[in-house]
């Protein structure tokens, strides 16, 4: 039997995290508005990790809680990554705090320790520059925006980089790109009053030779998935799904794809959106 030529691209793509987990520093830490930008240093891991690759972080210490949660680590995109000229690279780490495991991630102090495992995952591929649709769009929603912010570290002023928040509050992470962002909020208290999709939409109407790199809540993913297949448009989409181990083990993070069923820790968490039927399916999301 022979495999679709698609689907073992897919398997070519795949990337082998250093085995087992290492004990990374913490180097530091700033809030910006909801979120917080954990830096950790890594003492193993490639030094230039793709962005939309992630990794799976459990702090050292007081990681079960009097109830035993979050138990298992919780899978992270990294946000940016820094040299450090005296030691390991440095990885900075976005969190919104929404339960055990991003509670305690949040409060861990410089000097503190975290278990961290990969980079695991397959992230964005580049655009093609010899490709009419080699304009980088890129679109982040909510805490969504980790992967792109590296993303945009990456393409520098090539990208055009448009973000949706839900307040004013959780738009002040905007402030960590380098390439001034067009923002909406779902409040209309920073930029247009609006969803990022709205803002996507009126972009590819102004010129559709473009390709979309996304990451956000699975309902804003399936509408730039939509927009896109009703445009022709490339998207490569950054997808989330439950993940409880990052090697392929557990099965945990399977999604339904036109090709059958992939595991998002290692044939993802980006996939081209034109391989989805949706976004929306059955435990996408955290
Ligand atoms: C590949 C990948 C990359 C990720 N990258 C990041 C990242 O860069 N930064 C980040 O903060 N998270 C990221 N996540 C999500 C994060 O792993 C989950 O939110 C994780 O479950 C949080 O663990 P917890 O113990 O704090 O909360 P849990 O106990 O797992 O969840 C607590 C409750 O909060 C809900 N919840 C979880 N996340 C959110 C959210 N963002 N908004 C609203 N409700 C939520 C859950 O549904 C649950 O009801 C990523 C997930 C994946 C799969
Ligand atoms: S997270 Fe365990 S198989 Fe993907």
């Amino acid at each position: 039997m022979s495999l679709d030529p698609e689907v073992l691209a897919t398997y070519e793509r795949r990337t082998c995290a250093p085995f087992g987990r290492r004990r990374a520093c913490v180097v530091g830490g700033e809030d910006h508005g909801a979120y917080r930008l954990l830096w950790a240093a890594d003492p193993g891991g490639p030094a230039d990790p793709c962005p939309g690759q992630f990794y799976m972080l459990a702090a050292a210490s007081g990681w079960g809680g009097s109830d035993g949660r979050p138990y298992l680590p919780r899978a992270f995109s990294h946000a940016r990554v820094a040299p450090d000229p005296d030691g390991p690279h440095r990885l900075g780490f976005l969190l919104e705090a929404v339960g055990p495991g991003t509670d305690r991630l949040a409060a861990l102090a410089t000097g503190e320790e975290l278990w961290l495992s990969g980079p695991f995952g397959t992230g964005f591929r580049p655009p093609d520059p010899a490709s009419h649709a080699g304009r980088a769009v890129l679109a982040g929603g909510g805490i969504g925006i980790a992967p792109i912010l590296t993303l945009a570290d990456e393409l520098g002023r090539d990208a055009t980089v448009l973000l949706g928040f839900r307040t004013a509050r959780h738009a002040a992470a905007a402030n960590l790109f380098d390439v001034k962002p067009r923002v909406a909020t779902d409040d209309g208290s920073v930029g247009r009053h609006a969803l990022v999709t709205d803002v996507l939409h009126d972009e590819l109407d102004r010129d559709a030779r473009a390709t979309v790199f996304a990451c956000g809540p699975p309902p804003m993913l399936e509408a730039v998935r939509a927009l896109c297949a009703a445009r022709g448009v490339e998207a490569q989409l950054a997808l989330e799904s439950g993940m409880a181990c990052g090697y392929g083990a557990c099965f945990g993070c399977v999604v339904p794809t036109r090709d059958g069923f992939l595991r998002l820790c290692l044939d993802g968490p980006v996939l081209d959106a034109a391989r989805l039927e949706t976004a929306l399916f059955e435990g996408a999301g955290h």
